[in-house]
């Protein structure tokens, strides 16, 4: 990646009057959370389609282990990385107006974000199936699987998206419209190949806006809408960005 794209890509930050990013898993593969896709991708190692909603309800026993190992027994672990903090940086700044991710994992709340649009929920919660009752995870044992609705004894959930269940309407309907609104969106470690979250760097882009992405590989995005592609880690080159930043800012 180029000096050159950096510095263009931090003019082009500097002139943005709302910024967002959207942000995916690959934020976090510094964080020691495997991405889903790509090199470990939690997909080649097992199978989506347990994670279809349908299916969790008909098999808890087989899906419940599964879930406690992919994203329940490394949450603890995980802690923001130099990428999570430089977003942050951005936002107390008021160089960002929110992070809009598709991650789980509660890392940019971590960091400092303040506002954070969870497209696929989060980890922090789950919810009864059977009550509808919803609890925060600290507050229940994984000790035995799957582990009862403490006030019905039904079947919990944690409260992310499985496929084939529908996406946040609040968070869907706010991120969209600020995505309308914004002038930059700043693409981190994300191919853009899962809607309806995929679409918001496109209507930032239909809008007008500029396009910044920083991505490991190349994506959906890297040459037919991104206007500046910085190909690399993120906690390398977000901290570089900001770095750049502060020399172009009026
Ligand atoms: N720095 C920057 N980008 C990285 C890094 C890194 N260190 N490591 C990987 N990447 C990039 C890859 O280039 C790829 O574009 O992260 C992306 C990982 O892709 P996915 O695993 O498909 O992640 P994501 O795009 O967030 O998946 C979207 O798919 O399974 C669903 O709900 C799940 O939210 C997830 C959605």
């Amino acid at each position: 990646m180029s000096n050159h794209a950096l510095e263009n890509a931090a003019k082009a930050l500097a002139k943005a009057q709302c910024a967002i990013a959207f942000t995916g898993a690959g934020i976090s593969v510094e964080s020691g959370i495997p991405p889903f896709r790509g090199p470990g991708g939690v997909w080649s190692r097992y199978d989506p389609d347990k994670f279809e909603k349908s299916y969790f309800k008909r098999h808890p026993q087989e899906v419940w282990p599964l879930l406690k190992e992919i994203f329940f027994d490394m949450l603890g672990k995980a802690k923001p990385n130099a990428a999570h903090y430089a977003l942050a940086k951005l936002e107390a700044e008021g160089k960002l107006a929110a992070v809009v991710t598709q991650n789980i994992d509660g890392l940019h709340q971590a960091a400092g974000s303040r506002t954070v649009y969870e497209y696929h929920g989060s980890t922090r919660r789950m919810q009864c199936l059977d009550c509808r009752e919803f609890f925060d995870t600290p507050s229940i044992s994984l000790d035995r699987l799957p582990p009862p609705c403490p006030k019905c004894g039904g079947l919990l959930k944690p409260d992310f998206v499985f496929f084939s269940e529908a996406i946040p309407l609040d968070v869907h309907m706010e991120a969209t419209a600020l995505a309308k609104q914004s002038d930059l969106c700043l693409i981190v470690g994300t191919g853009g190949q899962v809607m309806p979250a995929g679409r918001i760097p496109y209507i930032v882009k239909n809008a007008g806006g500029t396009i910044i992405e920083i991505n490991l590989y190349e994506s959906d995005y890297s040459y037919r809408t991104s206007d500046y592609y910085l190909e690399g880690k993120a906690g390398t080159l977000l901290p570089m960005l900001i770095e750049k930043l502060s020399e172009f800012q009026s």
